[in-house]
């Protein structure tokens, strides 16, 4: 029989996380989850609609508030998944503070109640973008000892919370594990982001626009994938080691955008360049190769099964779009659970 492992998740009611506690709780019958999420402006507890209430417990706080993280983080749970973050690099180039806070702060405080509590493995999950900007040759990949150099204040507090993560394994053997991943396209990822924003426009007929030349490369790979790997490392993964996690997919921006124009029908004439990003990275492209030998991980989907999966999810899930856009989805929490 499965043992019954508990999990305390946080950013459950994210992009990521929302996915990993959907994920868990249909690979694994026996397991709990605690989801503890601040339900910023990216956490939506509509991306939670469905899940067993029986072994999924919501506790809305805030990971920088070590008490809060103690009252609800059981003594020996089996894994705490660290998804929580400030996660979007256009909103960091405007105001770091919030990045420097969740993702640095709050990882610390995590790490802290997590050695407290005696918590099984401490799961951090990263991002390409702490390893910098490759050179624009196909032939060069991130692997894990690619050194770090991180170019935006998200990417910059990533590097830390992982500095910190690794720091809690060196000094307090504490068991840590690192996951870093690439650019997630799926299901229920907020409205703002590259691709959502992409579907939405071209649906509509409106420009797409894209940075600067279009020519940024970034690495792609679908959510449910990513969480697999992240449950692989979590259940396999050596202590004290980073797994690189990516579907090799590196596309540029694009071939993104026309490849969803394409599969929707509508002319390449919606693309519209506009001004590039300060300092953007100019490639990330990813060696998953340690993830796929030490954890037995493999991505299921292709770029075009992923694709047309997240493109028929948004399609049947108008409602979830527009609740999202709108922000409508924070009145379903006033009415359930008051201010
Ligand atoms: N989106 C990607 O392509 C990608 C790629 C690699 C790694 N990651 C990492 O995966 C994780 C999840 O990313 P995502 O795209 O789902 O992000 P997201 O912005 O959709 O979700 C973040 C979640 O964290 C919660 N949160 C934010 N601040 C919090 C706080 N102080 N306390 C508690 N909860 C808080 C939010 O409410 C939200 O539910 C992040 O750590 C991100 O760095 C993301």
């Amino acid at each position: 029989m499965e043992q019954a492992r508990t999990f305390f998740v946080t950013g459950g009611a994210g992009f990521i996380g929302s996915c990993f506690v959907r994920l868990v709780l249909a690979e694994m019958p026996a397991a709990r989850v605690v989801n503890f999420d601040a339900l910023t402006y990216a956490g939506n507890l509509d991306n939670l609609e469905g899940v067993e209430e029986a072994r999924h417990r919501f506790v809305r706080g805030d990971v920088c508030d070590p008490e809060a993280v103690l009252s609800s983080l059981d003594g020996g749970t089996d894994f705490l998944v660290n998804f929580a973050a400030e996660s979007h690099v256009d909103r960091s180039i405007h105001s770091a503070a919030e990045f420097v806070r969740t993702n640095v702060l709050g990882t610390q405080v995590l790490l802290d109640a997590a050695r407290a509590r005696e918590v099984g493995r401490f799961v951090q999950v990263s991002t390409d973008e702490v390893m910098g900007s490759l050179p624009e040759r196909d032939d060069a990949f991130f692997d894990e000892e690619s050194p770090f150099a991180p170019n935006s204040p998200y990417a910059a507090s990533k590097a830390a919370a992982e500095h910190l993560a690794r720091a809690a394994h060196h000094t307090h053997q504490m068991d840590v594990v690192t996951t870093r991943c690439g650019n997630n396209y799926g299901p229920r990822q907020f409205p703002e982001k590259f691709l959502p924003l992409l579907l939405a426009n071209a649906r509509g007929d409106e420009p797409v626009p894209v940075y600067g030349d279009g020519r940024n490369v970034r690495d792609w790979i679908y959510v449910e994938d990513h969480c697999r790997a992240v449950l692989a490392a979590a259940l396999k993964g050596k202590a004290g080691e980073a797994y690189n996690v990516g579907a090799r997919n590196a596309r540029q921006n694009i071939e993104v955008a026309e490849s969803v124009l394409d599969l929707l029908g509508k002319p390449r004439g919606l693309l519209k360049f506009v001004k590039d990003r300060p300092g953007h990275d100019r490639r990330y492209a990813i060696d998953p190769a340690k993830a796929e030998r030490e954890l037995g991980w493999r991505p299921r989907e292709s770029w075009e099964s992923g694709l047309r999966k997240t493109i028929r999810w948004y399609e049947e899930n108008g409602e979830w779009v527009e609740r999202a856009r709108s922000g409508a989805y924070r009145d379903y929490y006033r009415k359930q659970y008051g201010e």
